[in-house]
């Protein structure tokens, strides 16, 4: 059963097979996490991302695409597109559910055995971090029994109110 670990870290810096960003739609990076990535990772991961645009157009919501990891510690960067909050009636909940799932499919097909998410949508696009941690940490609860490489999933917490949401979540998934 893989190991499931909360931690508050800056993701750049986080050795897992694959560390999950934050993106939008476009690929073409952005600010927050998605900032982070391309910045420390450097070109080579805007490069590829602009590779899959010319490929398949860019990623959409609750979707993910994967690339290299450029100069980051990781192996690779799996892109997923988290929903912009809406007041909770435009599928929200579903489709930030499905960028956990989608992660983890593709993690699982790159045979990565560890894998990184950042706290989806909860930034600049506002999902409200109580109901976002409770649909992160139950949807990757549903997937556990599906996955076959992978063995430890990090939940980077950058800052120390979703850490603290986490951690308190994390005390009625005993069995995780
Ligand atoms: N490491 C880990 N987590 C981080 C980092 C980092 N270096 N930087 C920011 N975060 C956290 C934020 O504190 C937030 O909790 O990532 C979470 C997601 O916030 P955003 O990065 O703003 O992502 P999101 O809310 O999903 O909005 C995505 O923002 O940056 C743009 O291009 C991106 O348009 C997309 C949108």
């Amino acid at each position: 059963m893989p190991n499931i670990e909360i931690i508050q870290a800056d993701i750049t810096t986080i050795k897992a097979d694959a560390i999950v960003n934050a993106a939008n739609s476009s690929l073409l990076g952005g600010g927050g996490v998605d900032g982070a990535i391309h910045r420390v990772g450097g070109v080579e991961i805007l490069d590829e991302c602009k590779m899959i645009r010319e490929k398949q157009g860019g990623c959409r919501t609750g979707h993910a695409v994967a690339t290299g990891a450029g100069k980051l510690p990781a192996q690779y960067v799996i892109h997923t597109v988290g929903p912009i909050w809406q007041g909770g009636n435009n599928e929200e909940e579903k489709l930030l559910a499905e960028c956990y799932v989608s992660s983890l499919e593709l993690a699982e097909k790159l045979k990565c055995t560890s894998i990184a998410f950042p706290n989806i949508s909860t930034g600049v696009y506002h999902f409200p971090k109580k109901e976002a941690a409770k649909i992160a940490l139950t949807a990757v609860k549903k997937q556990l029994h599906h996955l076959t490489c992978i063995q430890q999933i990090i939940f980077v917490c950058y800052d120390q109110e979703n850490y603290l949401i986490y951690q308190d979540i994390m005390t009625y998934f005993s069995d995780l």
